[in-house]
């Protein structure tokens, strides 16, 4: 476990801590890249030019602001980088042609070995496996402090799904709840909108109507990240959540149908919102992967597909590929559903987890949910911030074994 009690051998101008690694032995000058051994006998190779680069005296980079001042371009001796390399007092020391010198902390340089990844607090995205029952947390816990969020955090952002409990049935706690993270993501529905049925409908989740398993906006370029809606009275017949892992789903597919999968990926279909004061409307595929070919994103609203561009040929092929992926959604293994209550706040990825509801009659009594956006960055940043605490917490207080969460 890390300690910032520790004090760094050298300021590397970092604030996630990095000085507890294993201690320096060795280095070893190749012809491309300089080879660094730990006492634990981890080994790395680090290219010249990238140790030039990363250098982190006040003159590479700002001392207040942590950014790089270096610039490799303005530098003539950059391509040709070959220091000369020693170990002094646990330090790398590394002189080069020009006369700058660098020095590097071994914890720092150990945390980068090109072959491993920084265990900073964010996990990945696991799955749901049949069975998958979403975390709960309680509201006291996530307003009482870092454990609390911590968790919630960790959950949505590895299942895509968590829910809070025991809320107050208050209005606007959403916002509250959203601002603990970060400015909430508006859109043309507002920042904060009011999910019930309303008189003039622009959008079927203002209607009593079911909602198809969907996800918000994906006519928008970049659609929303985090979807939260929170429950402030739910008495009416019907109405239950229903939810997907789109993740899983197109896993699935591409392993069972690979055809089919490679036709959602790749073609790009238009979605598209319309009302009075706007349209707003993309061309994206239903299906969008990385360049590792992990999946994305996926983007799939039946109500707000628009007109479908394509020679009937490929129209037709498209559709087959689109039933088929449409029908394993409502599948069980890939599906929750529960019945959301007051109080209760329900929180999702909505580029990876389709949600929906059943139909409700308005007339057996109120359904009033409330509802926001926020980007995934801010939460991936509070974690990665309370992952600071966390690795320099005093020894006899319990740590997250972070690294379980590191791992799919
Ligand atoms: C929405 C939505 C679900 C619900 O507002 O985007 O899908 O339970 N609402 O009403
Ligand atoms: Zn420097
Ligand atoms: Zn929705």
């Amino acid at each position: 476990m890390q300690s910032q009690s520790q004090s760094p051998a050298v300021e590397m101008s970092e604030l996630f801590p990095y000085a507890q690694g294993p201690a320096l032995r060795t280095s070893q000058a190749h012809d491309k890249a300089l080879e660094i051994i730990w006492e634990n006998a981890d080994s790395a190779r680090f290219s010249y030019r990238w140790l030039r680069d990363h250098c982190a005296c006040p003159e590479c980079r700002h001392p207040m602001t942590r950014e790089r001042l270096y610039m490799p371009l303005e530098d003539e001796n950059f391509l040709n980088a070959r220091p000369e390399a020693s170990v002094e007092d646990g330090v790398l020391v590394l002189r080069w042609a020009d006369g700058h010198e660098s020095r590097f902390d071994a914890g720092w340089l150990h945390q980068r070995r090109p072959e491993s990844r920084i265990d900073d607090g964010v996990p990945r995205a696991e799955a749901w496996r049949e069975g998958f029952t979403p975390a709960h947390v309680p509201h006291a816990e996530m307003m009482g402090g870092h454990e609390g969020r911590r968790e919630w955090l960790t959950a949505l952002l590895r299942d895509g799904l968590v829910l809070l409990d025991d809320g107050p049935r208050e209005l606007e706690e959403v916002v509250r709840i959203a601002e603990l993270f970060g400015p909430m993501r508006a859109t043309n529905f507002g920042a904060r909108f009011d999910v019930q049925s309303k008189p003039n409908p622009n959008n079927a989740a203002y209607t009593a109507i079911g909602l198809e398993l969907h996800t918000d906006l994906p006519n928008w370029r970049h659609p929303p990240d985090i979807q939260l809606l929170y429950c402030l009275e739910n008495e009416a017949e019907g109405g239950e959540s229903l939810f997907a892992d789109g993740f899983a789903v197109a896993e699935a597919l591409r392993h069972e149908a690979p055809e089919l999968f490679l036709r959602l990926r790749d073609t790009p279909i238009d979605f598209r919102f319309q009302d009075e004061d706007s349209d707003i409307a993309v061309r994206a595929p239903v299906i969008e992967v990385d360049d590792t070919g992990r999946i994305r994103e996926v983007r799939f609203n039946n109500w707000i597909r628009d007109t479908l561009r394509l020679p009937p040929e490929e129209a037709d092929a498209w559709y087959e590929a689109y039933l088929v992926f449409w029908q394993r959604l409502r599948e069980p293994r890939f599906r929750v559903d529960f019945a959301l209550e007051p109080g209760q706040m329900v929180a999702f990825d909505n580029r990876r987890v389709l949600h929906g509801r059943g139909a409700f009659d308005p007339n057996t009594g109120r359904r009033h949910l409330q509802g926001t956006y926020l980007d995934i960055d801010h939460l991936e940043s509070h974690l990665r911030v309370l992952a600071r605490h966390a690795t320099s917490a005093a020894p006899d207080t319990p740590t997250t074994s972070t690294n379980e969460t590191g791992v799919s």
